[in-house]
């Protein structure tokens, strides 16, 4: 591995890695990754760190861009100090976004042994708001300034607008630098900031310091597309097929199989804030059954109401459901599975490991939820063999 911190290179960006940043090779010898850069930006780099195996480096100078480059819309964004980094590709068209998170998609399934021939594989499904898309947001403030905090630098970056929240959001932003100075925000000892979680339903009063909200899909119009799909491939089913669903959260795909008319579904979430207000609902069919998924122990639970399910629907947070094997063993009467994931690497580690229990993938849908992210989230139909 060629270079030390703080020296610096010129190179051509070849292609980006799974985390978004660009992909470039040092003259001497070694890899190094470059946040805010594009496949055929060339220019002059600076060695931030760097191990045996790869390393990263900040762009000094841009000798010739891309030609997906344009002005990004937020005068926040960037990946110096100060610079917010929250949208890493919005220095990007939208069209190079969403090719480059379909080639992500295919390239890392190709890597990991799925055939364009058994999966079909479609193209990804864009958001038609690109700027004004986000309901939820969570703020970081010392008391004194707000913003978020940067993934590069670490540090607090405030910020007076940000234009990829929805009406309501920004509005509630805006009402929230209106409470500055505020007392009541500053850190306690050995903490920097205090966090905001704010949704578009979230009114001032009802704000709590330091309190999550329950998990919400962060992009209104394409959850609504993530439902349809759901509804649609759930069409043909008889109604009185058992569906079991796991990390449900608020019930946001639970309403859509209750309305369909399904009358054996069994839910499971941990999250008591979600799990409960699901609960109380009393959805028509619907049993809701309170476990941390993560432990197998819990399972049993969901098998006393519902022995033999046939379909599983699951949305597991970023780490994926490394139990999927198992949990197949122990309801071996699954034959289908809707797995919607926001993690593309432990999608493809947990339907990898389901193909050994007999499954094969047989469509994918890439859908865009977060523009000028890397983020991709994708919807998967397993079926047994
Ligand atoms: C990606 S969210 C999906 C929620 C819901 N399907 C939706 O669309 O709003 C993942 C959910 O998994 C839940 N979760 C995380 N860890 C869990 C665990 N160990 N056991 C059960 N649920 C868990 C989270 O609370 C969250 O609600």
């Amino acid at each position: 591995m060629s270079g030390v911190v703080g020296s610096r290179f010129e190179g051509t960006i070849r292609s980006l890695g799974s985390k978004g940043f660009g992909v470039c090779d040092h003259p001497g010898g070694g890899v190094f990754f470059v946040p805010g850069t594009w496949p055929g930006d060339a220019g002059l780099f600076e060695i931030t760190d760097c191990d045996k195996r790869y390393g990263h480096a900040r762009l000094v100078e841009l000798v010739r861009p891309s030609p997906h480059r344009l002005d990004p819309a937020c005068p926040h964004h960037g990946f110096e100090k100060g610079l917010c980094g929250g949208c890493p590709w919005m220095f990007v068209s939208y069209e190079a976004q969403l090719r480059e998170k379909e080639r992500q998609v295919r390239y890392q399934l190709d890597r990991a042994g799925f055939s364009s021939t058994s999966t079909a594989i479609r193209s990804v499904m864009g958001s038609r708001a690109v700027f004004g898309y986000r309901n939820r947001a969570q703020f970081k403030t010392d008391g004194r300034t707000i913003g978020y905090v940067s993934p590069v630098t670490r540090t607090l970056v405030p910020v007076s607008d940000c234009p990829v929240l929805d009406g309501p959001t920004r509005a509630l932003f805006h009402q929230l630098k209106g409470e500055l100075p505020a007392d009541a925000w500053l850190p306690g000892e050995g903490f920097a900031w205090n966090y905001l979680d704010i949704d578009s339903d979230t009114t001032l009063d009802a704000l709590s310091l330091n309190r999550r909200r329950p998990f919400r899909q962060g992009n209104e119009a394409q959850n609504r597309i993530m439902k349809a799909w759901l509804k649609d491939r759930l069409h043909a089913e008889d109604r009185s097929v058992a569906i079991m669903e796991l990390f449900a959260g608020s019930g946001n795909f639970t309403e859509e199989i209750a309305a369909m008319g399904f009358s054996q579904v069994c839910v499971s979430e941990v999250a008591g804030n979600a799990v409960l207000p699901l609960a109380e609902r009393g959805l028509p069919g619907v049993t809701v059954v309170a476990a941390d998924l993560f432990k197998p122990r819990t399972w049993a639970d969901l098998a006393a109401v519902m022995p033999s399910p046939e379909i599983l629907v699951m949305d597991p947070p970023r780490a994926g459901f490394s139990g999927l094997p198992r949990f197949l063993r122990m309801f071996p009467s699954i034959r289908t599975i809707f797995y919607i994931s926001c993690d593309l690497p432990h999608f493809i580690r947990d339907v990898a490991q389901a193909r050994k229990k007999g499954f094969s993938l047989t469509d994918l849908q890439p859908l865009d939820l977060f523009p000028h992210t890397p983020h991709v989230e994708v919807l998967g139909v397993l079926q047994k063999r």
